[in-house]
């Protein structure tokens, strides 16, 4: 077998094991063999051996100082199994955390670990300061106007839980969302309905998932008392333009809640620039805690509305037969708080900041582009979304010819330790009404790099020789 290798797929062979051995030398590259040592790979059979024209350049260190310094953040990302490094292309799934997150966390128990807001001896001040710090910190992230428009919470699913609760919609009402919504987004609705008769209305994207304004406009009137839409979809990697939405849905006197799950890492994102009524994300794609999320709401909005759950630090003073409701955020987070998470996503948000959504941005359509353009002239591959890789964020959603999309992580995962999801993605309703099984998502970050692309192209094009039909 003989192929020219990239440089980069050079080095990812290097670095996945490979046994480059010189053989002769022409101007600028050498011709190498490449052995695959590991007996136990399902795909040893297809790759066993290769001859490559390698550039001389191979032999100096691969180029990317800057990636390397923040891969050592990234303790995880040193891990091997089966004696082989891991690729962790799940990103929009869990995002992976930096040293500075883990150190926030475990600091809270060993250092203070205490209530806050309760007390006044050293932990408790020390707590009531950290969880502080952690909300300007969020509330800094998304330019917030204050902190007390922070409401920590569980994750995204939670905080559009509460809003679904609290909000007070009527039958008549109607709250719309896109047809590209994730499960989140959409039970919570489909059971206000069922609940209370509050419609439940859905705006077509176009088919490669981009927003349509004629669309959402021909489903927006004055019954719709919440737009409530994606930021950033988890199936394809679209953005949706916020600012525009804002502004049609406040013509006609709707609220709008933004599902922030994805997005927010790479995304800039203003709420007060926007104009937006609320806000919903998590902290465990942006490199935070798992069991982090956040609420924002407007202040104007949170001093009218109800508590979702009701009990301690939700009110200010009670009788046996009668209680006063405190102000946000404390009306919002009942009982006592996940102090640690919130202290770690607030330094997750730091971090972040020290990196700049610029460059994560950068890296991360650099490495999309460089997959979509391999997966493109990949035969028995179509990818979900839009062509152009630049429009699509990190995600790379694709639908494999001839192989079931579970098989096809299977073999990535078991062979190569490369990590990718499939299935639905918690967006079974999409799939449902395309008619279109599952698919398989490979999801960069800014941690990744080019060699890993390449070897997830190469290990995936081995699978698809062997395997599909
Ligand atoms: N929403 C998460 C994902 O897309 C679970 O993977």
């Amino acid at each position: 077998m003989r192929a020219l290798a990239s440089f980069n797929q050079l080095v990812a062979l290097a670095r996945f094991g490979a046994r480059l051995s010189h053989r002769s030398e022409r101007k600028n590259t050498m011709c190498c063999s490449v052995e695959f040592e590991d007996e136990d790979r399902d795909l040893s059979a297809i790759r066993a051996k290769g001859e490559v024209l390698l550039p001389l350049r191979i032999l100096a260190a691969p180029s990317q100082p800057d990636i390397a310094r923040i891969r050592a953040d990234f303790p995880v990302l040193g891990q091997r199994i089966n004696d082989k490094p891991i690729v962790y292309f799940d990103n929009a799934c869990m995002s992976l955390r930096p040293k500075a997150v883990i150190e926030a966390l475990s600091t809270y128990y060993t250092d203070y670990s205490g209530c806050h807001g309760r007390v006044d001896h050293s932990f408790g001040t020390a707590t009531t300061k950290a969880f502080k710090n952690a909300r300007a910190s969020v509330q800094a992230f998304i330019g917030a106007r204050n902190p007390s428009e922070i409401l920590f919470m569980r994750n995204t699913t939670e905080a559009i839980n509460v809003v679904a609760n609290v909000l007070r919609l009527q039958p008549g009402d109607a709250v719309l969302c896109s047809d590209l919504e994730h499960n989140s987004n959409l039970l919570p609705w489909l059971a206000l309905r069922d609940r209370s008769g509050v419609e439940h209305r859905v705006f077509a994207t176009n088919a490669d998932t981009s927003f349509e304004m004629a669309a959402f406009r021909a489903r927006l009137d004055r019954k719709v008392k919440l737009v409530s839409v994606l930021y950033s979809s988890n199936l394809s990697g679209v953005t949706f333009p916020l600012g525009d939405i804002v502004r049609e849905a406040h013509s006609v006197g709707a609220k709008v809640l933004v599902d922030g799950a994805q997005g927010m890492l790479s995304g800039d994102m203003d709420v007060r620039d926007l104009d937006i009524d609320f806000l919903a994300f998590s902290g465990h794609k942006i490199l935070g805690p798992t069991g982090t999320g956040v609420l924002y709401g407007k202040e104007e909005l949170l001093a009218d509305l109800p508590c979702f759950l009701y009990g301690g630090e939700t009110v200010t003073d009670t009788t046996y037969d009668g209680y006063t409701l405190g102000r946000a955020p404390d009306r919002f987070e009942a009982g006592l708080q996940d102090y640690a998470g919130a202290i770690g996503l607030g330094a997750a948000v730091e971090y972040i900041g020290g990196i700049g959504k610029r460059a994560i941005r950068k890296q991360v359509t650099k490495l999309n582009t460089m997959a979509s353009e391999e997966l493109a002239k990949t035969k028995g591959i179509t990818v979900i979304g839009p062509t152009d890789a630049a429009k699509r964020g990190g995600v790379l959603n694709f639908r494999v010819d001839g192989m079931d999309s579970g098989d096809v992580a299977y073999l990535l995962n078991k062979s190569a330790n490369l990590m990718v999801r499939s299935g639905k993605h918690c967006v079974h309703s999409w799939y449902n009404a395309r008619g279109v099984p599952s698919s398989v998502r490979a999801s960069f970050s800014f941690y990744n790099t080019p060699e890993e692309v390449d070897f997830f192209v190469w290990t995936l094009r081995d699978i698809l020789r062997f395997y599909a039909n």
